[in-house]
């Protein structure tokens, strides 16, 4: 069993959500899983693993979670890990715009200097509902672009629960019994 923290930044909910379901994930196979917004959250050190996940906004990720890592980073060089990018590009079925959502988290790990073992780009959400009008006005553009959903009368999850399933496993599996990593 091993212990350990998953840390994330939001604006609309869904990247909470999927650190929640990995939580679950990870609970429902023996482990032990903490969940921190990033600027609440603790200092890596004695965590078996770390997972970190951040949304794509305007094509960055959350500036909150880039700082928690570049603070950590030391202790999460000898820890086991896993980083997850939540956007709309990842719920793409054009590649250019899959390949955009990889690069853009290739770039936030190069830009910390993190080398996690596992990295996954999950499809978000469209909220509309939770959106200002300008938001929804701007997003409604992203979305005809990234082949996603336009009526902004309803919300969209594009998000697949079962590749979010086997990344938390993929972390687990990083952590042998009790170690960090050598
Ligand atoms: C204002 C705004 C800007 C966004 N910009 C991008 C973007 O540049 N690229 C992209 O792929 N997705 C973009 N998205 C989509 C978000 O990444 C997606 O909605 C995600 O689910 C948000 O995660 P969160 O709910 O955890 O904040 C944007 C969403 C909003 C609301």
């Amino acid at each position: 069993m091993a212990k350990i923290l998953i840390v994330y930044a939001t604006c609309e909910g869904q990247t909470a959500h999927i650190a929640h379901e990995i939580a679950g994930a990870l609970r429902a196979d023996g482990h032990e899983a903490e969940v921190s917004r990033a600027q609440d959250a603790p200092s890596p050190s004695g965590y078996g693993a770390v997972v970190v996940g951040s949304p794509v906004h305007a094509g960055r990720h959350e500036r909150a979670v880039l700082e928690w890592v570049k603070t950590h980073l030391e202790v999460l060089e000898k820890t086991h890990g896993g980083f997850f990018s939540v956007s709309l590009a990842a719920a793409s079925e054009d590649p250019n715009e899959q390949a955009e959502a990889k690069r853009l988290a290739d770039a936030f790990l190069f830009k910390t200097g993190w080398r996690p073992e596992s990295l996954a780009c999950f499809a978000g959400a469209l909220a509309y509902s939770r959106y200002g009008l300008l938001k929804k006005l701007i997003m409604r553009r992203i979305a005809a672009k990234e082949g996603g959903a336009t009526d902004t009368a309803h919300d969209y999850e594009y998000t697949d629960w079962d590749s979010v399933l086997r990344f938390a496993r993929d972390v687990a599996a990083t952590v042998p019994a009790a170690s960090a990593k050598h």
